[in-house]
């Protein structure tokens, strides 16, 4: 990026920056998730570090919170309130270190490392021990005057003294409790946190405001702030709400921000002790354990917040723009990012099925790297108003695939397109259909190069023939070379054909050759499956398996037979029904036959399992979901798709969803992969 893009850049986030900043920390509103705000200052920020000469007094880099309400008295901060910057990775920890060594030459450095609570900021002032005044952040400078809102939160002490240090393991030194001591008879303490609500209260207290039809709030992050500036102190008192210290302002003699923890528990003050760490091995062990535990906590934390815990030294590295440079924010990986949209490209699909997908400059999301997304369909382009050159969300929450939510045309720079569908097949030219009622466009073309190719991937992927070893590339040149035309011509090959393809020798070709005569042999499921009927996946090949018991049967039967099967509704009916109907397809099944193709008799060998039915959830290490379910079934059990009192047992594997919950409720008994292999021999 030149310096000329990168200021128009600059100048077009600060103005989407601040709009949502005061949408957010003046009105107490949001449109946009905290997620993708952040994101886009996060931008903002590397921006202008690689461009230090663009950053002005003005920026939202610059400034911390909103502007004052007018309605509160204005106090002046003694010393500021600044703010973090965040990193999100091990890597981008690493660079800090780096950039603190440079800074002031040393290469060792101690931190301590807390939870960070998603709530919003304050700072106390005791005097003589006696809480006289507590304020907003505000802009960092200039808050504003909550104190008799703070003093109706039973969590922030009215007056302070010091508590035994309950199982802490440490000691503060003599020294400074003699200094508190000293300062809580005739001095001042300052001391900064964050109010929040509980997870629960948040609900409750959401649930309540909804039942009244009153405004109920987005997070809990924005009912603690909406209650904490309410003018009338009542209605802030009658809001759960609660406060976690996180630093002692006041020079107490202490030596590290550890003891500043110790001192703010000693004063009894909620706090978290968190954790010493001698590098950042230490500082990711904290992270993991914590983004694990996170569930359980009963407020909300966005992350850990990292400090250089020797405070002269944190102190000598000084601050720089408004955040000290002595400060991370570690934060757990947001669900939703922004990126940039650079291009929209289609897939076709081995139906022939056309989709837009989204290539995306690459984005961390939900832990991982992502590059692209898809965009549905047509309309999803229309709904969203996306045009390539966008700067976009993605999301990732929950689910496996990455989605575009939202688009934010104000930063359009001019030189974004419009995507439009083409009316041919980009692979072979074909007019496109699309069928009634349906969103989406394909390609009819049963020859074309684009859909074939998908189809010989299903064909053998896992799932299906598993055959490995026959990676894209192959595939692509037996096409090309029209050594196959259909996958029952996989099994026609001789290592003659493969051979003269470029890098093969005679051994890697017979190789390829026995890897593909190898699997010649499959159950009736993965058989069905493995033929690409539209809507048809692998549970539901299953069932059509276990109903027919032979590819026959299940050629000949009618839409209304297919329609009354247990799962099978009406549109899959339709599915299969018209794809033996077609000519083609049944040419393929006889061919497949032809070619050597056989199908493993699946009749029950045992009945040691007679009688009791198994959930899957997770996936496991040594098969799929649908071989353990055909195993189960050769063993005389049951499988089924939901949890339910009839459940005997439950085989969890890696990542587990709902279902493992529901088990857990219900009592069910549970099996891990190890104890189900077991079960099988
Ligand atoms: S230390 C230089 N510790 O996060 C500011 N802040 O994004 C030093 N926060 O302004 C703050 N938990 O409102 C600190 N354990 C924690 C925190 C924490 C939440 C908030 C705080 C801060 C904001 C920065």
């Amino acid at each position: 990026m030149t310096k000329g893009e990168a200021k128009k850049r600059i100048d077009k986030l600060k103005k989407v920056i601040s709009y949502h900043r005061y949408l957010y920390h003046v009105l107490d509103r949001q449109e946009a998730s905290d997620a993708a705000f952040d994101s886009l200052k996060h931008e903002l920020y590397e921006l202008e570090q690689e461009f230090p000469e663009l950053i002005t007094p003005g920026s939202p880099t610059q400034r911390v919170g909103g502007k004052p309400l007018k309605q509160f008295k204005k106090v002046k901060h003694r010393i500021p309130m600044l703010s973090i910057e965040d990193v999100f990775s091990g890597e981008e920890l690493k660079k800090w270190e780096d950039y603190l060594g440079r800074m002031i030459l040393s290469k060792k450095f101690e931190y301590f490392t807390e939870p960070k609570i998603d709530g919003f900021a304050v700072t106390l002032i005791y005097k003589k021990g006696i809480l006289v005044s507590g304020a907003t952040r505000g802009d960092g400078r200039i808050g504003e005057d909550i104190t008799q809102n703070l003093k109706t939160i039973e969590s922030i002490p009215l007056k302070l003294k010091i508590h035994s240090l309950p199982n802490t393991g440490k000691k503060l030194p003599k020294k400074i409790i003699k200094k508190i001591e000293r300062l809580i008879k005739k001095g001042t303490i300052e001391i900064r946190g964050e109010v929040y609500i509980g997870k629960k209260d948040f609900e409750k207290l959401n649930k309540k405001l909804k039942k009244k039809g009153g405004k109920t709030f987005a997070n809990p992050r924005n009912l603690a702030a909406g209650s904490i500036r309410q003018l009338d102190p009542k209605l802030a008192a009658s809001r759960p709400l609660k406060f976690f210290a996180y630093d002692v302002i006041t020079n107490l003699g202490h030596k590290k921000h550890s003891q500043s923890h110790q001192i703010l528990f000693s004063l009894g003050l909620k706090t978290d002790l968190g954790k010493e760490c001698k590098n950042l091995k230490e500082i990711i062990g904290y992270w993991n354990n914590i983004s694990k535990k996170r569930k359980s906590f009963s407020f909300q934390i966005d992350g850990v917040v990292v400090t250089v815990n020797d405070r002269s030294v944190f102190k000598k590295l000084g601050v720089v723009g408004k955040s000290p440079r002595g400060i991370r924010a570690f934060k757990f990986s947001p669900q939703e990012v922004t990126t940039v949209i650079k291009d929209i490209r289609l897939q076709i699909g081995r139906t022939g099925a056309l989709t837009p997908i989204a290539i995306l400059k690459p984005v961390r999301v939900g832990g991982v790297v992502i590059s692209r997304a898809t965009l549905h369909n047509a309309e999803e382009i229309k709904r969203l108003g996306v045009r390539i050159g966008d700067t976009v969300v993605v999301s990732r929450a929950g689910d496996v695939i990455p989605a575009i939510t939202k688009v934010f045309p104000k930063l359009r720079s001019g030189r974004e397109k419009e995507f439009k569908l083409p009316k041919d097949c980009p692979s072979c030219g074909t007019k496109l259909l699309r069928q009634k009622q349906e969103v989406i466009w394909r390609c009819p073309n049963p020859n074309c190069f684009a859909k074939k190719k998908r189809y010989f991937h299903h064909f053998i992927s896992k799932r299906a023939f598993d055959i490995v070893g026959l990676g894209p590339k192959i595939i692509n040149k037996l096409i090309e070379e029209g050594l196959v035309s259909d996958p029952a011509d996989l099994f026609k090959l001789k290592e003659g054909d493969i051979l003269p393809l470029e890098r093969f020798a005679k051994k890697s070709a017979q190789n390829l050759i026995k890897a593909i005569q190898s699997k010649n042999i499959v159950s009736l499921s993965k058989l069905i499956y493995a033929l690409g009927i539209r809507n048809i996946g692998e549970q539901t090949s299953q069932d059509l398996a276990d109903h027919f018991g032979s590819l026959d049967r299940l050629k000949k039967a009618s839409f209304s037979e297919l329609e009354k099967i247990k799962d099978i509704g009406p549109i899959v009916a339709k599915s299969i029904y018209e794809f033996f109907q077609k000519k083609g397809n049944l040419e393929l099944v006889e061919k497949l036959k032809k070619s050597g193709v056989k199908i493993k008799s699946s009749k029950i060998k045992s009945s040691k399992l007679k009688g009791l039915t198994f959930v899957l959830t997770g996936s496991l290490n040594v098969m799929t979901r649908g071989e353990a379910k055909e195993k189960i079934r050769l063993l005389g059990g049951d499988t089924s798709e939901s949890i339910s009192e009839k459940t005997d047992f439950i085989i969890v594997g890696n990542d587990p969803g709902s279902k493992f919950k529901k088990a857990k409720k219900l009592k069910i008994k549970i099996m891990e992969e190890k104890e189900f292999l077991k079960m099988l021999r």
